[in-house]
């Protein structure tokens, strides 16, 4: 579900070998970059509203996600994807923490560990102002297991991974507009750090921040951010 540019659809795919997977987006520029960039092998593109599948009750045996949930009306996205959900079969949900956006270690560890920690203390308030949605300094992982039990599910497994290393190569201009974006937030989430033991030396936060800025613009920069995944399975009966 919410397939974008298709990069899960395709791991999905070599993992399962499933040559019987559809891709949803409602967005259809994406579904094309995927068709472009992989090929159709193994999927079916489908536009649709994954408020409003174009799918039968019960209709699969996995239903996935990955990087959407957090970002939509949690709720009411769960309870579609367990409505075209089989009894017996398994959604997969995984998704990003928003308060734990971090750039990967560059030549300074240690200011970048600051400016983590800086970040962090100072994320919920600058992703709210951002007009992000922050619940204790993630904004979905920790509703997960309540969208499962709330529709019946069973858990299988929930894992809050470590860090998640994007590869960059590919990274399209919206990608790098986001992450632009996140850099700022970092950057001025540190600048308004108050505290001492958060504070970081103007000169030092500016340094950094150009060189990530010239890093993303020329496809040099990786992120990682903490993954959350839950896996569920919905009962027979
Ligand atoms: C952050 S992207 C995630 C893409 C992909 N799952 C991945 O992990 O690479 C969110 C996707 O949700 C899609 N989307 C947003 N609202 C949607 C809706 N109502 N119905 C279907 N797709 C939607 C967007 O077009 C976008 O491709």
């Amino acid at each position: 579900m919410a397939s974008g540019q298709g990069r899960f659809t395709r791991q999905l795919y070599l993992a399962s070998q499933s040559t019987r997977i559809i891709a949803l987006d409602n967005y259809e520029q994406y579904l094309r970059i995927a068709r472009e960039r992989y090929g159709e092998a193994g999927h079916a593109p489908c536009i649709g509203n994954l408020y409003d599948l174009p799918f039968e009750d019960e209709a699969f045996d996995i239903v996935a996600t990955r990087s959407t949930i957090d970002i939509m009306d949690g709720p009411r996205m769960f309870r579609e994807m367990v409505r075209v959900l089989k009894p017996g079969g398994w959604i997969y949900v995984s998704l990003v923490y928003d308060s734990t956006y971090k750039f990967a270690p560059g030549p300074d560890a240690d200011l970048e560990s600051r400016i983590q920690r800086a970040y962090n203390r100072n994320a919920i308030e600058w992703g709210v102002s951002y007009g992000i949605q922050a619940v204790n300094g993630s904004r979905a992982g920790r509703f997960l297991p309540l969208y499962a039990w709330d529709n019946g599910l069973t858990l299988v497994k929930l894992v809050a991974a470590d860090w998640f290393l994007y590869p960059n190569p590919e990274f399209t201009a919206e990608e790098k507009a986001v992450l632009h974006l996140q850099l700022d937030m970092i950057y001025n989430a540190c600048k308004s750090a108050q505290e001492p033991e958060y504070a970081i030396e103007a000169s030092q936060l500016d340094e950094w921040y150009m060189r990530v800025k010239s890093e993303i613009d020329s496809n040099r920069t990786t992120y990682t951010s903490r993954q959350f995944s839950l896996l569920a399975e919905k009962p027979r009966t």
